[in-house]
């Protein structure tokens, strides 16, 4: 046993084997099968807590973290944890040297420590393995006199988002961060599979997409510019020259509404299809969802364990989804306000607030899709219903349980007569639209979209009560620290 620094790590990697070439594509599933072939000294390979049923009976070494401590007399309960999971260790004071049984004992929470042990299936272990441990490593002790400051007691969330470095390292947190690249990994994976290029769109842009009262202003070299709330307009322009893309990045809009849905920094995923109208994109939006949501339960098992997610609940999620007519939607909240259930009584023409979005969703046991809302209340570049033109030719969907709206989409007007009446009316700079508008000048064609905002979806398939706890570090209308 010896203390060591973590450069020594590094080198230690470094000199007893190169890792493994990279595949070509990102892997699917939970884990690579193998974290080998790192050997670490002493002959015992280096393991993952997600990989241990590899080694049963063997030693490993896992380099973690202690993330708590149990004594009872001669025994020491150690849980390490590694970023892929959590583990007991158990060692016996007669089992291992004294001084190894001594660091344990005194060892404070998040030291972080490479630690040695035989892997043995246990039925009562939460990930099927205990570790018996035989060696400990220190690498960095965290003293007594500044312990770490979040303690398996329960924090005010405040506390912890001001806290958020750290607390990123829990185990619920670290599963949902988990849960949450699944779903990017699975959702660009989709359009991948399915024909669809990904152009990203820029970020610093001249010109509003989703209404002026949102936009973020920066300093661009003296004149205006603005942070990008959606790539919408411009993936409408690759759209026309490769047919089927995607876009995938951040997003901004300065909301100032302190909801558990609103972030002003949040990542979407767009698709815009050339020749697509808005039956096909409700096809689209269904297929896409239910992949996300499939490739979830399947790659993200223990993840959902952790943070006890009910499973039944996304295995519901399958085509086809329902769809429901604004109007439709409008008699469903008129009845729930009659019977009780809802405060207020909607008016016919609105857009749908929270508690009326929470109401719809909470109906059907898949994502609901609704359709045709009021052009009035919808942005400038939908297209109308030709059957009612008061009606716009879009959709959003409702995410059950509850969830209210995760994507949000439409056919695009594609008459540049249109067009340009619209960005009129709704009093936008044209300068800023013209080369938009040249999308309607030469080869217009019917075409349609869609944004998914991730944070929303990770919140429904996680469970979570709050955007907060689905993005690493989240900003909102009272938080840009850390
Ligand atoms: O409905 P939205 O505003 O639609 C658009 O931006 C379209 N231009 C997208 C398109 O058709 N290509 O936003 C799309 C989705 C919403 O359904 C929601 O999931 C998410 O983006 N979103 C937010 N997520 C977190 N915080 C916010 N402030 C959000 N605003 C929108
Ligand atoms: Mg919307």
């Amino acid at each position: 046993m010896t203390d060591r620094n973590a450069t020594d790590v590094t080198t230690d990697v470094r000199t007893h084997a190169s890792p493994a070439p990279a595949a070509a594509g990102v892997p699917a599933g939970p884990e690579p099968s193998s974290p080998l072939p790192y050997m670490a000294q002493n002959g015992s390979p280096v393991a993952t807590i997600a990989t241990l049923g590899q080694f049963e009976g063997q030693s490993v070494r896992l380099r973690g973290w202690l993330y708590n401590l149990r004594e009872s007399g001669k025994l020491v309960f150690p849980i390490f944890r590694d970023g892929t999971g959590t583990v007991q260790g158990v060692a016996h004071v007669k089992g291992i040297p004294a001084e190894v049984f001594n660091t344990l004992k005194g060892l404070t929470q998040e030291s972080s420590v490479i630690v040695t042990g035989k892997v043995r299936a246990d039925q009562r272990a939460p990930g099927g393995y205990e570790l018996d441990v035989e060696d400990v490593e220190v690498i960095q002790r965290v003293p007594e006199s500044d312990p770490y400051p979040i303690s398996l007691k329960d924090h005010g969330v405040d506390f912890l988002m001001e806290h958020r470095h750290l607390w990123v390292r829990s185990p619920r947190q670290s599963a949902i961060l988990r849960i949450r690249a699944e779903i990017m990994r699975a959702a660009a994976e989709y359009f991948d599979q399915n024909g669809f290029i990904r152009t990203d769109p820029p970020i610093l842009t001249p010109a509003a997409c989703e209404g002026t009262s949102t936009l973020f202003p920066v300093d661009y070299f003296g004149d205006p510019a603005f942070l990008t709330q959606s790539g919408q307009l411009y993936i409408e322009s690759t759209a026309l020259a490769l047919g089927k893309v995607y876009s995938f990045g951040p997003t901004f809009r300065a909301e100032k509404s302190k909801t558990r849905r609103h972030l002003t920094e949040f990542w979407m995923i767009e698709p815009e299809v050339a020749y697509c109208d808005l039956d096909g994109l409700l096809a689209l939006a269904e297929n896409f969802l239910s992949h996300i949501v499939q490739s979830v339960l399947k790659n993200r098992s223990p993840e959902l364990a952790v943070i006890g997610r009910d499973r039944a609940k996304l295995e519901a999620i399958l085509p086809p989804f329902p769809r429901l007519r604004y109007d439709d939607a409008v008699e469903m909240l008129n009845q729930a306000h009659k019977d009780g259930h809802l405060e207020q009584k909607f008016e016919y023409g609105n857009d749908f607030g929270s508690p009326d979005e929470t109401w719809l969703s909470s109906q059907f046991d898949r994502p609901v899709m609704v359709n045709r809302y009021p052009a009035d209340v919808k942005a400038f570049y939908m297209e109308p219903d030709p059957i009612d033109p008061r009606l716009a030719l879009c959709v959003d969907v409702l995410a059950p349980e509850g969830y209210g709206e995760i994507i949000g989409g439409s056919q695009r007007v594609s008459s540049y007569e249109l067009l340009s009446a619209r960005i009129e009316q709704h009093k936008l700079p044209r300068q800023a639209f013209e080369w938009y508008l040249d999308l309607r000048r030469y080869g217009s064609v019917p075409h349609s979209g869609f944004g998914m905002g991730i944070e929303r979806a990770v919140a429904w398939i996680c469970g979570l009560d709050h955007v907060r706890e689905t993005i690493p570090f989240a900003r909102t209308l009272h938080r840009i620290y850390p």
